[in-house]
């Protein structure tokens, strides 16, 4: 009885970059010599691929057919890791040889690798296929891994069904498995939200927090210089806990990044605290920028809404740090791929620590330094120009004495300080809507003129201050945004003789 054999049509989807795309899979079973041939993807997946498919259609008690299987997906064009096509390809397979129904195939967007036993495994990049899902509306319906469940389920315009192996997704099919779609909310998965370190740890150093807290209230750029021990690290690391709250699209865009570099945590896959992102200084620049042959994002889009962290900037290539650059100016890396460009979203607070010479004890009051003025010379050129134009503020943090750590008296929390942090946020806010900028450090000459109006006295202390402190040209556009920083987090609308003071203190650099 020659029953019909016909051509499948079925979807699936990958990511390029952080950009999803939608994948056609078409099967076709027909007479002739048995075997398996995909077009469209690279060979190294294609094997991987008709080997798992395979076994796994055997597995699970059907007939993987003995005749001539073509699989063709499209675009072919782009390419494709593969592995997630596995549970759409097995059904188009099922379907062409008749041992599944194919007419609700289409309503569906299949991802999944499928394992040897048939089970589905977790893939990488759902989030962004989901929300490609909800601004293309043409499929509403997705099935994907167990595993992958809240990145899908967050996007709530999408209705999800997660399913564990191929078998469960045949009897859903066939309606012989009543199973409901699955939605989640942001605001009942995020449980525990607290970070773990929090400001009060730090004795001591008001002065590095205060600088900090300008730091983040206008998110200038910041480097801290100190001797080893000083705490630089351990403040760095408290920085993402005054930052503002992250918002739905901020956590959608940050968890994007993390889905398709398959960095989500498996248990609560979705990024609700900005990152901190500390970077070794062995790291190459496709480490920290992004790219390779099979593009993923780097250190910088990792940070993206959060913070990024160069411990001892002076051990770092010069290359890498001027690599900085792109993204530190547009917000964003963009990689050139043949006919093609992919775009990484990179917005961070750039926190930078060293110590000021090679001993690292230039200018503590505790120990003495030992190296000669040519070695400190030396150890200074290394910064990276182009960078350091790039950094509005620079502190030295000097090491506790012992006594002071052992202080019993209660230091100020990350939510006190975060608290007046968000006041000055809201001022810049408001002060920029319409004009595509959010803080005060984005502000350029234009708008400097505009919004950083000194008070007279002020005036007078920022010309002495040119005139006597050998500031650069370059450094008084900076203290101007800083003063206005300043200026906002005591909800002053003028700059005020002790704001700009306050920001002269933080060019140390140009002390040195
Ligand atoms: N102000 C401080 N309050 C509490 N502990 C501190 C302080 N400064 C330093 N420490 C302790 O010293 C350790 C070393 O500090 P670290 O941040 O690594 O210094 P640095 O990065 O400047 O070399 C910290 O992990 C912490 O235990
Ligand atoms: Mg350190
Ligand atoms: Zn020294």
């Amino acid at each position: 009885m020659g029953v019909r054999k016909m051509i499948t049509h079925l979807f699936s989807a990958s990511t390029l970059g952080t950009e999803a795309y939608l994948v056609e899979i078409e099967v076709d079973v027909s007479g002739g010599l048995p075997g398996i041939s995909v077009v469209g993807l690279p060979d190294e997946a294609i094997k991987e691929s008709k080997d798992r498919v395979k076994s796994a259609i055997k597995n699970c008690g059907y007939k993987y057919p003995s005749e001539k299987i073509t699989v063709n997906l499209a675009p072919a064009d782009i390419k494709k890791e593969g592995s997630c096509f596995d549970l759409a390809i097995a059904l188009g397979i099922l379907a062409s040889s008749n041992q599944i129904p194919s007419q609700s195939l289409k309503d569906f967007l299949f991802l999944g690798e499928l394992s040897l036993d048939g089970r589905i495994r977790q893939v990488c990049g759902v989030l962004p296929i989901s929300l490609y899902l909800r601004k293309n509306k043409f499929i509403k319906r997705l099935i994907v891994p167990q595993e992958n469940i809240y990145e899908a389920g967050i996007v709530r315009e999408v209705d999800v069904y997660p399913m564990e192996n191929l078998k469960e997704v045949i009897y859903f099919l066939n309606n012989f498995l009543d199973k409901k779609s699955i939605k989640f909310k942001i605001e009942d998965l995020i449980k525990n939200k607290e970070y773990e370190v929090d400001f009060s740890e730090v004795k001591g150093q008001s002065e590095a927090k205060r600088a900090i807290e300008v730091a983040v209230a206008g998110m200038h750029n910041l480097l801290m210089i100190g001797p080893p021990g000083a705490g630089k690290t351990m403040l760095a690391k408290r920085v993402p806990t005054i930052l503002p709250e992250m918002t739905e699209e901020e956590i959608f865009e940050t968890t994007q990044i993390y889905s398709i570099a398959g960095l989500l945590n498996k248990d609560f896959p979705l990024v609700v605290q900005r990152p901190f992102r500390m970077v070794h200084h062995t790291a190459s620049d496709i480490a920290l920028i992004g790219g390779g042959q099979n593009p993923k994002p780097g250190e910088v889009s990792l940070a993206h809404n959060g913070v990024l962290f160069l411990d001892e900037l002076p051990e770092f290539h010069r290359d890498v740090l001027e690599a900085l650059r792109q993204p530190l100016e547009d917000g964003k890396v963009t990689v050139a791929r043949a006919n093609r460009t992919i775009t990484f979203l990179s917005k961070f607070l750039l926190i930078c620590a060293m110590n000021p010479c090679y001993c690292g004890y230039y200018s503590s009051s505790l120990r003495v330094c030992k190296c000669t003025s040519y070695q400190i010379q030396r150890y200074r050129s290394k910064l990276s120009g182009p960078l350091l134009e790039r950094i509005d503020l620079h502190i030295y943090v000097p090491e506790l004495k012992y006594k002071a750590l052992l202080d019993k008296r209660e230091e100020e929390s990350s939510l006190i300080i975060r608290q007046r942090v968000e006041c000055a946020l809201r001022i810049q806010r408001k002060r920029f809507e319409g004009s595509g900028i959010f803080f005060n450090s984005q502000m350029n000459t234009k708008l400097i003129k505009k919004f950083c109006i000194l008070e007279n006295s002020a005036e007078r202390i920022l010309d002495m201050a040119m005139r006597e402190l050998n500031f650069s040209c370059r450094s008084y556009d900076r203290l101007l945004k800083v003063a206005r920083t300043i200026a906002d987090l005591e909800n002053s609308e003028y700059i005020k003789a002790e704001h700009i003071s306050e920001a002269i203190q933080y060019r140390s650099l140009d002390f040195f």
